[in-house]
């Protein structure tokens, strides 16, 4: 037979309320919903081929070959993928990113999504967006949301099979956009599997999480409905700073905060209190990314530039969903 051959490309997404906690470690099933907007600067391209004559699956990864000892996580995904697609053969898998990888920028998402597009497309099966949101998911969590452009929920499910995203504004028709301030793009020291898996396990507020997110879910909703961009900053801010009082409530306490977070959201408050509206969120990693109403972009990016240099500095606004390249 024929190599299968597909290519899809994905963006990353930020939550802006997030995902952090497992019920199920192995099927990545979440305790909470999640809502995400996708952004246009961030992407992964993949090609998947699947041929008859390889013996095992390969992974580059910006051209270089993922070693055997490392890509232990890519392998199990590969063969829940051939599994649901029902095909026996072993791919070569070629991923480039245009993300900081590992630096709280939410590469996996793009990654994953990307991949799970590429493996339905190239497998010939009959398949949906929401096959390839379920897929996205085995591999990391927030890929199940960048299947989707614009504003997208995760809707937490109760088995494999009912927990995806699906979108909630796919072309965004207000001026919501995104500054990430580029502190630091090294490799992450915790990564979010773990210590999100340390939180659930330790942080004894973690059942107050939960609670908080499902009343944080409803004013989202109702801010998107309104296109208030303040109300969205607002909620995804306090979400954030919530999702990141659990690690230090872990044991062992962690942070993914450093200085310069802690100055980038100092400089952020400082805006808002010269009158200019715009908030922040962090992920798994000590970028800072601020939200704000596009109007408002350039005395934002002229303040934030005097403390942290133009080109530390990444404009993005709401992104597409995921795209097959022929
Ligand atoms: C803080 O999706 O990277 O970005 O499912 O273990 O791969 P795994 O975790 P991952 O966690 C993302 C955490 C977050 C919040 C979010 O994106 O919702």
């Amino acid at each position: 037979m024929t190599d299968l051959i597909a290519t899809a490309k994905a963006h990353t997404n930020i939550a802006l309320v997030k995902y952090w906690g497992k019920r199920d470690e192995t099927l990545i099933l979440p305790w909470t919903d999640s809502l995400s907007l996708t952004l246009n600067e961030f992407y992964t391209t993949t090609k998947v081929t699947f041929s008859e004559t390889l013996e095992h699956d390969n992974f580059y990864i910006d051209r270089i070959l993922v070693d055997q000892k490392n890509n232990q996580k890519l392998t199990n995904f590969m063969n829940v993928a051939r599994e649901k697609i029902g095909l026996t053969y072993f791919a070569n898998v070629e991923s480039f990113n245009c993300v900081p990888i590992s630096a709280g920028l939410a590469s996996s998402s793009s990654a994953f999504a990307a991949l799970a597009g590429a493996i339905y497309e190239a497998s010939g099966v009959d398949y949906t967006l929401n096959d390839v949101s379920k897929l996205a998911r085995r591999g990391s969590g927030s890929a199940t949301r960048s299947v989707f452009g614009g504003l997208a929920e995760w809707k937490k499910g109760s088995t494999d099979d009912d927990s995806y995203a699906q979108p909630i504004q796919e072309t965004v028709d207000f001026g919501i956009e995104m500054i990430a301030i580029l502190l630091d793009t090294t490799k992450k020291k915790v990564s979010s599997r773990l210590g999100m898996q340390t939180t659930v396990d330790t942080s004894p507020f973690f059942n107050e999480w939960v609670k908080v997110v499902e009343k944080d879910m409803q004013i989202m909703h109702q801010a998107i409905e309104k296109k208030d961009i303040n109300l969205i900053g607002e909620i995804a801010e306090s979400n954030a700073m919530r999702m990141h009082s659990l690690t230090l409530s872990a044991s062992p306490s962690f942070t993914y905060f450093n200085a310069d977070s802690l100055l980038a959201m100092q400089e952020v408050e400082k805006l808002r209190t010269n009158g200019v509206k715009c908030f922040y969120t962090m992920d798994a990693g000590p970028n800072v990314k601020v939200i704000y109403d596009r109007k408002n972009r350039e005395t934002i990016l002229q303040e934030l530039s005097k403390v942290f240099g133009r080109d530390r500095l990444v404009v993005s606004q709401p992104g597409p969903g995921i795209e097959f390249i022929k």
